[in-house]
């Protein structure tokens, strides 16, 4: 009984390691290093899927129940393995809430219901795959570099039935060279995080491109490029973090984790993305769960 209020096995190793005899003589880095960790428990070094995990959830619990039934309308979201929590009965990942945000954001000023729309770069294809589940969309274009193409058009043929499917046509950036859908016209033009990646040069021609074929364009994008290798450690080199600097619409170097800094950057963004002088911006909002993502639909008036 004398030791019945003695450390468990579990504190006698952090004792002997981690919050040890001297761990009081020097508190500089307290807050942020492995004393700290073991309690408070949430080392950022290792414990990605934890955060992730936590972020996802916190966004389920709060999602909207028109947000989750669009989850719920959009079939065979576990093919390709997600990181997934449970919430409110919907199994959830990132891609598939940033999706649900997205296009609940575009329903707000565009009715779908026969649609034609046109999305650049777009990934394996989460966007068009919940667009296509929760509305009758009269086609979707695809255009994207040949490799990716060929990754949404594996992910949509897999996830989407045959008459869905037909729809969408996928169109290599290649295919793009003397002018083709220059006579095309859609309703809707999608950018999801990837203008940001592309040279300035490139996003003009976009922006021409879709002030030409369409009427109404719905982008996502970083506010601005930022520089903090706390948080990644750089882990793809040096030089990879030249390469994203240079690229957008959006050079200027922004502290994406102050909320005052980035509202200062908006209305170049709003500027930055407008395809044409006479288009309006008819909406625009900060993409959650991101600090420095914003997101805005633009309208060309009727001419
Ligand atoms: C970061 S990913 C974003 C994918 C997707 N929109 C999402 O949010 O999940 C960038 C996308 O842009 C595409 N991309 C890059 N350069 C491009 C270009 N010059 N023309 C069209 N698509 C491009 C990539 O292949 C990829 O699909």
């Amino acid at each position: 009984m004398d030791h019945i209020f003695q450390a468990s096995r579990q504190w006698e190793r952090i004792q002997d390691r981690w919050i040890t005899e001297d761990a009081s003589v020097n508190l500089t880095n307290l807050k942020s290093d492995p004393r700290n960790y073991k309690l408070s428990l949430w080392d950022p070094s290792t414990n990605g899927v934890r955060y992730l995990k936590a972020l996802t959830y916190h966004l389920g619990m709060t999602s909207s129940v028109e947000d989750l039934a669009r989850i719920n309308r959009t079939p065979n979201r576990g093919i390709g393995n997600p990181i997934t929590v449970r919430c409110q009965g919907e199994l959830l990942c990132m891609d598939y809430l940033q999706a649900t945000f997205e296009l609940g954001f575009i329903e707000q000023e565009i009715d779908l219901t026969g649609a034609r729309i046109m999305e650049i770069g777009a990934g394996y294809g989460r966007t068009c795959h919940m667009i296509m589940s929760n509305h009758d969309i009269a086609s979707y274009c695809i255009v994207d570099l040949k490799n990716t193409l060929e990754l949404s058009r594996a992910y949509l043929r897999e996830t989407l039935d045959d008459d869905r499917f037909k729809k969408i046509e996928f169109l290599s950036v290649d295919g793009l060279v003397g002018g083709a859908l220059k006579s095309e016209r859609f309703h809707l033009c999608i950018n999801v995080h990837s203008m940001t990646e592309m040279s300035p040069d490139t996003v003009r021609a976009y922006l021409d491109l879709i002030n030409e074929t369409c009427s109404a364009f719905y982008v996502k994008n970083p506010v601005g490029k930022y520089i903090d290798q706390s948080l990644d450690g750089y882990l793809q080199g040096q030089e990879a973090v030249q390469m994203a600097l240079e690229n957008g619409p959006l050079r200027q170097l922004v502290d994406i984790h102050d909320s005052q800094a980035v509202q200062a950057a908006v209305p170049a963004f709003i500027d930055g993305y407008r395809p044409g002088d006479a288009w309006d911006c008819v909406g625009d909002s900060r993409a959650l769960p991101w600090s420095y993502l914003w997101q805005a639909l633009y309208k060309k008036p009727e001419q």
